[in-house]
């Protein structure tokens, strides 16, 4: 059984009212709802955190690293686009991460090309809204099986 763990950056608490056209109508409640009901299903353990601050956000990967978490998926909204300090927390706890975005970010503007987290991470999921958790979900538990 491997122990995952979800990081929402900040903003993503608003999904659902924040600018639909481009990130849906589902709440942050009912993709991590999905995502709960999923990782039951796949006999996994699913932890979840949503952040507007980044030092929670931090502090919740130093955490991780003392509880034994298998995997991260982790969405850093505009934190991507900005933060060593978040690049650095990954990197000096190695857990391996997939960084997910419900929009494809090569789409839009040129600052949202450029990631803190792509070249560290497993790999990259962005463009299929909700959807992008749940394949990255999949991805972890595959990845988590080949341990
Ligand atoms: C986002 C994309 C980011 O550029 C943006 O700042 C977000 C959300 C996404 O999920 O598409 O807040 O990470």
């Amino acid at each position: 059984m491997a122990t995952i763990l979800v990081l929402h950056g900040p903003n993503l608490n608003l999904l659902g009212s924040r600018e639909p056209v481009i990130y849906g109508h589902a709440t942050l409640e009912d993709i991590n709802q999905k995502l709960t009901a999923l990782c039951i299903e796949a006999g996994h353990h699913l932890q979840v955190l949503q952040s507007n601050a980044e030092y929670e956000l931090i502090e919740r990967i130093h955490e991780a690293k003392n509880e034994g978490v298998n995997f991260i998926i982790f969405n850093p909204a505009a934190f991507t686009h900005t933060s060593i300090a978040l690049r650095d927390a990954l990197a000096a706890v190695d857990i391996p991460f997939i960084e997910c975005h419900l929009s494809n970010v090569h789409k839009r503007e040129e600052f949202r090309k450029t990631s803190y987290f792509s070249d560290l991470a497993a790999g990259v999921i962005c463009g299929f809204g909700p959807q992008s958790y749940e394949l990255a979900l999949q991805a972890a538990i595959s990845l988590s099986k080949d341990k």
